[in-house]
């Protein structure tokens, strides 16, 4: 036998191992062989288990007493009531449901798709993309200390986190699914059966429901908070965790000339009202009405929630919109003069602490570097690479 019909035989013989391999480790994959491990029984960190088995939030801030002691601005005041107190294991199911696009009509969006752990749990779009490419109108916020917010979406439409992901769990434009069609996916997955088993006992029947996938959901969102910047280490006390800039920066920010604190409050940085700002659209779309329609108020016209700066330089591009792209810009809007850029036909009732601050270059860029120091991602969850449905974790619109 020649050396090249050798050669050809091993060829053969190897892709055949190979492919018989593949096919093999395939089928483990689909079949009862994989395994989900199981759900973590410690809480993450910055939370400390109870005798009850329920994940109770730490943190420096609660040491200080009142929201308002120390005047808006002021660095030792507490932070508003947390949700807490979801069990380790109810925390951990939410984190794969997150991630997983079986929560999709047709298993191709995640809420993990527009809330990327990589882009500050944003999509770094100025509009998030949906269903079929659908381009929604507004940026995905967020999701860094929804744990302390009373109002949701931009437009503060929403009173909780249940009642939130609903919005995009069942919109057409988003995930599009419908509650029937979600409970007969989660219910025929054998995984998330033993996972639901394991977060809920105690139930009557070994059947997933609505309010336990909302349940856990929250728990999850609830665990991500982000309360350890440089920021943070300062207010507490350590003086050398900012630098000279950063300080004056701060000192900006909650003077009563630039007045970002009267809305943007310490610790939160939001005091979770709305607001009209009179922010412009991005080129060519209508006036986005924001709050006026939820509230039914034509006071509220334009109006949109007080987001959280907290890990700001993550979320890139800004506003509900998305229409300043960096973090300059955006502070270089509040000293364009109150109301520069509102439609000629349009009357919005700006709020009163949106003015002419005349701020120079120099303090708008200390703004800046002040706004860089409340990054923390000391405790971003691990993204799991397998899912109990079997489905890939890869799908993000950034
Ligand atoms: C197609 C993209 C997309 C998907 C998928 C998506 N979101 Fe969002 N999310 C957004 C956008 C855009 C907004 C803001 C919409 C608005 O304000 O009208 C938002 C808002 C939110 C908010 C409000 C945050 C705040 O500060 O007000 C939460 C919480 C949230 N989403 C959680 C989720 C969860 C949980 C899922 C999965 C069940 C999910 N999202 C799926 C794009 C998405
Ligand atoms: C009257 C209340 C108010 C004041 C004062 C205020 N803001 Fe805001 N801020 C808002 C609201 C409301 C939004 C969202 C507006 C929108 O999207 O149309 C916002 C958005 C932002 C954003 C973008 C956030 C994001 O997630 O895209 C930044 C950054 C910001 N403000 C910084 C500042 C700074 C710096 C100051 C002081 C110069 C300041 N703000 C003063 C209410 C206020």
């Amino acid at each position: 036998m020649d050396i090249k019909k050798i050669v050809l035989r091993g060829v053969i013989f190897m892709t055949f191992v190979c492919t018989l391999w593949g096919l093999v480790s395939l089928g483990i994959k689909d079949s009862a062989y994989y395994k989900v491990p199981q759900l973590n029984c410690d809480c993450p960190p910055g939370f400390k288990l109870n005798e009850n088995n329920e994940c109770i939030a730490q943190n420096l801030y609660m040491a200080y007493t009142t929201e308002n002691d120390h005047g808006v601005g002021g660095l030792k005041t507490a932070l508003p009531k947390v949700r807490d107190g979801f069990s380790p294991q109810q925390i951990d199911l939410g984190r794969y449901l997150f991630f997983d696009p079986a929560l999709s009509k047709d298993g191709t969006i995640s809420c993990a798709t527009c809330h990327d752990p990589e882009k500050g749990f944003s999509d770094g779009l100025a509009a998030s993309v949906g269903m079929n490419g659908y381009q929604l109108t507004r940026s995905a916020p967020s999701l860094w200390n929804v744990a302390y917010l009373k109002l949701f979406f931009w437009d503060g439409r929403a009173k909780s986190l249940e009642e939130q992901m609903k919005g995009p769990l069942f919109s057409k434009e988003e995930m599009n699914n419908t509650p029937d069609n979600l409970l007969n996916t989660l219910n025929n997955i054998d995984n998330y059966k033993v996972l639901f088993e394991e977060a809920f006992p105690n139930r009557n029947n070994n059947t997933i429901t609505l309010e336990e996938i909302y349940t856990a959901i929250t728990a999850f969102e609830s665990s991500l908070i982000s309360l350890n910047s440089r920021y943070d280490q300062y207010a507490h006390g350590y003086h050398k965790a900012l630098n000279e800039k950063e300080i004056e920066g701060l000192n900006v920010f909650r003077s009563f000339v630039a007045r970002c604190a009267e809305c943007h409050t310490p610790p939160l940085f939001t005091n979770q009202q709305i607001a009209v700002l009179g922010v412009p659209e991005p080129d060519g779309k209508p006036l986005d009405p924001g709050a006026e329609i939820p509230y039914n108020d034509k006071t509220m016209r334009g109006g949109f929630k007080v987001p959280s700066l907290r890990n700001i330089e993550k979320t890139a591009p800004y506003m509900h919109a998305g229409n300043f792209n960096t973090l300059r810009e955006t502070v270089q809007f509040y000293t364009d003069g109150r109301g520069h850029a509102v439609p000629e036909n349009e009357e919005l009732r700006i709020h009163w602490h949106i003015w002419e601050p005349e701020l120079s270059d120099d303090e708008l860029d200390r703004l800046v570097d002040f706004l860089k120091t409340l990054t923390d991602e000391t405790f971003m969850p691990e993204v799991p690479t397998e899912l109990p449905s079997g489905l890939s974790n890869t799908n993000h619109n950034s």
